[in-house]
């Protein structure tokens, strides 16, 4: 039994009338548990429909989805979602954006402390506890939203172009931290992005969408050892992954 089961979904949004886009269609992919997979692919194919199945904030029309063996039936605390503009309450402080998931658990005030300051510490805001999103840059924004989707210990943790925003550098430093936070917090990932080194630096695979109606072109297993530092990118290995990626995508340009 694979962890998270997709078999030859498909997605069909209804927009009123007969008017209907076929976003995904005959979708087949396999992940295992704890394993970082990442999802490339054109523009508008259906990448962030198919987080939004697996989040079970969208329906599957047909198909089947299942995570461990149960058919997604809507949204639950184990799966979580980073989404590219960073969600956070405005009004709430940094640790107040992290607490809300215990909050609604009814957690208690001391508990959630405890909680919410090792997910502080695991995502590098030590410090800025008290601040407000206004008063962050977009990459401390983002470590907020990594941390608050963490913070109800999912199993899955779903990011859509969590870096797409951020300059090159911050973007650099944010990637090489979620490889340390993913190490520590032993989760299965889906990685959404347009950035195929970055796929490739991240993953155990990198899954390639054709164009709308997406589906699952070739998946390609990324053997570089692991704990993998930046030098990784001039390694030979690693520029030929590169190219044989781009090699697939460019097909549906
Ligand atoms: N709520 C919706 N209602 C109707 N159509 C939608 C809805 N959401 C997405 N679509 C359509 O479904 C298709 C897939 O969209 P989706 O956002 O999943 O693509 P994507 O691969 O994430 O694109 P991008 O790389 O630009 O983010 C597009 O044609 C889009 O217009
Ligand atoms: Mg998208």
């Amino acid at each position: 039994m694979y962890f998270i089961d997709a078999d030859r979904v498909r997605k069909v949004y209804a927009e009123g009338g007969r008017k209907h886009t076929v976003a995904i269609e005959e979708l087949t992919l396999q992940v295992a548990e704890n394993e970082f997979i990442s999802i490339v692919g054109p523009s508008g194919c259906g990448k962030s429909t198919f987080l939004l199945l697996v989040a079970g904030l969208e329906r599957v029309t047909d198909g089947r989805l299942l995570i461990e063996g149960q058919p997604v039936n809507g949204p639950d605390p184990l799966r979580s979602i980073v989404f590219q503009e960073y969600l956070l309450f405005p009004w709430k402080t940094v640790r107040g954006n992290i607490e809300f998931g215990l909050e609604l658990k009814k957690i208690p005030k001391k508990k959630r402390r405890n909680i919410s300051s090792e997910y502080i510490r695991l995502v590098g805001l030590t410090g800025f506890e008290n601040r407000y999103p206004h008063e962050l840059s977009g990459g401390m924004k983002q470590r907020v939203a990594i941390a608050r989707a963490l913070v109800n210990r999912p199993k899955v943790i779903l990011l859509d172009e969590p870096f797409g925003s951020l300059d090159a550098l911050t973007r650099e430093g944010l990637q090489t931290e979620l490889l340390r936070i993913w190490l520590e917090a032993k989760c299965t990932v889906i990685f959404v992005t347009h950035s195929i080194s970055e796929a490739v630096y991240l993953s155990d695979k990198v899954a390639v969408m054709s164009k709308r109606p997406g589906r699952i072109k070739e998946t390609v297993a990324i053997d570089l050892p692991r704990p993998r530092t930046r030098d990784v990118f001039i390694s030979p290995e690693f520029r030929e992954y590169e190219r044989y990626l781009k090699e697939i995508v460019w097909e549906d340009l």
